[in-house]
């Protein structure tokens, strides 16, 4: 594994498939024990948590309903600082276990808006399965119910994580060059 280009930066590989696959049986596992008799409802952020939320998915060992929303908020490398629904929700969530599938919380911005849309459909509880956050970018508090890598405020790409739509096919996790 060497160093690879996406658009005009260089990224170096970072979180190994192997290790993905590891972290996501270990999510699997505490999803099992805490909704074995809840039948959760996931609800997954296109675009970039599009193979985590299928590979979560496969190794979930309980009768769970899965759903897509897309939601983006960014601009290149950068958090563009406003939120837009691009596909909306259409599935009724009141009364269901809901557990939003997310790639990546940065500044926490996507979760804080979008949290108190779904809270006013009164699910029967609402938690975050996140395979990575940055904390030391969060700036809005956000409870990671179920987390996979805290990683420093670098920017990478894989895994269906992009770089200005490229880089989402990667296997791996790669962080950027500086
Ligand atoms: P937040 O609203 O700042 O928490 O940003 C969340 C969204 O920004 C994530 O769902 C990702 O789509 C995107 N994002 C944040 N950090 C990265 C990164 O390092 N690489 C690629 N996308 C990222
Ligand atoms: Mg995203």
């Amino acid at each position: 594994m060497s160093v690879i280009q996406v658009h005009d930066k260089l990224f170096k590989p970072y979180i190994s498939a192997r290790q993905i696959a590891g972290k996501i049986k270990e999510i699997a596992n505490n999803l099992e024990r805490d909704y074995a008799e809840k039948t959760p409802l996931f609800i997954a952020i296109l675009n970039g948590s599009f193979m985590f939320a299928s590979d979560l998915f496969k190794v979930l060992n309980i009768p769970a309903e899965i759903c897509f929303i897309k939601l983006a908020s960014y601009k290149g490398t950068k958090s563009s600082g406003t939120l837009i629904t691009s596909i909306g929700l259409d599935v009724d969530i009141f009364g269901k276990h809901v557990v939003i599938i997310e790639d990546i919380i940065d500044t926490g911005k996507t979760m804080h808006e979008f949290l108190p849309q779904l809270f006013h459909q009164h699910p029967a509880s609402l938690k975050i399965c996140a395979l990575l956050h940055k904390p030391s970018a969060t700036q809005f508090p956000i409870t990671i119910d179920y987390c996979g890598f805290s990683i420093p405020d670098n920017f990478v790409v894989g895994y269906g994580l992009d770089y200005d739509g490229l880089g989402r096919n990667i296997k791996e996790i790669y962080k950027v060059v500086d």
